[in-house]
């Protein structure tokens, strides 16, 4: 006999017991974003492995590590380089400003698996472009911070912080920088890799070493310039009118380089060391990166996975079945053309397919939650409330029409 074949390592299976759960988060999430005028968009699986080179950043992990590449094209690792890609494609700039897109699909990261991190996971994402209000910002906050409750995720924290605009922040990567040489020596060896390239990756050192230089380095929220601070009081005063809290954390790091002024991350502390639920922030040279015109743009994408395993798992209603139909071997075809026309009428109907006993096929039904059975045999048809346990008999063409009567007397 040959081997057996598993699922690829970081990757998981949604068995039926899996999808009420993930159904729930679609649910809530089409509800919370379209009524706040968000559109569903959804792009490919995979795109050039430049829109993500160019996008998230050719220095980030998840560009130069991460990627599940091949010909040219990449698995999409996160979806704001592509919902971009499609704003240019599209010509969506001549519609009203912002444009309000959401998404929930699978992604791809080629990340070591561990609790919560997967090398296939599920986001669900936002992006508003067009505005760079700070209102907008706030609403992507508020949203996300809505769509967590509505899913009941436990302990959470919103942290945010603002990288200022490009230029300020070029000004403040080299105080960094220099600061990062003169402590060269009790750096860890990838943070003194990473000084010419990625400096402010090393406030997310796990190494003790580097953590205590961090402590002391100079704060990006100190080089900011005055609009960059307007901006940011004006989306944290907008949180506090929200009545959303949150703290502010200048040494949050985001592991894409798109951000520009906003970043912020939910994270809950009912997770382990995979503990961001979702995060995001504003995006204002993205669409110059790709080639577009200077257009700004905010959003926020959560895991679907890390959201389900900070909540408390709900009680599933079981699906619900109006009609069993269980029959006698001569009674098949007449079985079955009862079920089709049971489900046009608009019934959940089920019907023996495993050739069982009568008996066998009661004990189904029972399974199966039904409401009511009809028992064709060959010389006569019995109605079953399967609640009250009363059966009357019934001539065949009315079985659909008589569990109708019953559901609407309910
Ligand atoms: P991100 O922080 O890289 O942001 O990912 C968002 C969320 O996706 C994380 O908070 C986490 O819940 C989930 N996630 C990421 N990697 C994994 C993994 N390997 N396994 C399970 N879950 C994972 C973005 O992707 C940005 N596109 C967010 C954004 C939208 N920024 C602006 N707009």
């Amino acid at each position: 006999m040959s081997s057996k074949l598993q699922a690829p390592r970081g990757t998981f299976d949604v068995l039926p017991a899996d999808a009420p759960a993930r159904q729930t988060v679609e649910d809530a999430s089409k509800r919370i974003l379209e009524a706040a005028g968000y559109r569903r968009i959804e792009t490919p699986a995979f795109e050039s492995t430049e829109l993500f080179a160019r996008g998230v950043g050719e220095a980030t992990d998840i560009v130069q590590k991460e990627m599940f590449s091949f010909e040219g094209f990449s698995l999409r690792p996160e979806g704001t380089a592509p919902v971009c890609r499609a704003y240019l494609d599209h010509g969506m700039h001549k519609l009203p400003q912002p444009v309000k897109l959401w998404y929930l699909g699978p992604y791809f990261r080629h990340e070591r698996p561990q609790a919560g991190r997967y090398r296939q996971f599920w986001q669900v994402g936002a992006e508003a472009i067009g505005s760079d209000d700070p209102s907008v910002d706030a609403e992507i906050i508020v949203l996300l911070q809505a769509l967590l409750d509505e899913l009941g995720a436990r302990e959470l924290r919103l942290r945010i912080a603002s990288l200022g605009t490009p230029a300020s922040r070029a000004g403040y990567r080299e105080v960094l920088q220099a600061y990062l040489r003169e402590h060269a020596g009790e750096l860890s060896a990838e943070t003194r890799e990473r000084i010419d390239l990625n400096p402010l990756r090393a406030f997310d050192a796990k190494d003790p070493g580097t953590q205590r230089v961090m402590d002391d380095a100079p704060r990006l929220a100190d080089h900011l310039d005055d609009d960059d601070r307007e901006h940011f009081a004006q989306v944290t005063d907008l949180l506090a009118r929200a009545g959303v809290e949150w703290e502010h954390d200048d040494r949050l790091v985001r592991g894409l380089d798109y951000y520009t002024r906003t970043i912020f991350e939910f994270t809950s502390d009912a997770l382990g060391a995979q503990s961001g639920v979702g995060g995001g922030g504003r995006y204002d040279g993205l669409m110059e990166q790709l080639g577009g015109p200077a257009t700004p743009g905010c959003g926020f994408a959560a895991g679907v996975e890390r959201m389900l395993l900070a909540s408390e798992a709900r009680p599933q209603p079981a699906a619900s079945c109006d009609l069993f139909l269980a029959w006698e071997s001569s009674e098949r075809a007449d079985a079955f053309a009862l079920a089709t026309e049971a489900r046009r009428a608009g019934l959940a109907a089920q019907l023996d397919l495993a050739g069982r006993s009568i008996k066998g096929q009661m004990k189904q039904a029972d399974r199966t939650g039904a409401r009511y059975v009809a028992i064709l045999y060959p010389d006569g048809t019995v109605l079953r409330d399967m609640d009250s346990g009363q059966e009357e008999k019934v001539e065949r063409p009315g079985v659909v029409a008589g569990v109708l009567k019953g559901r609407h007397a309910l």
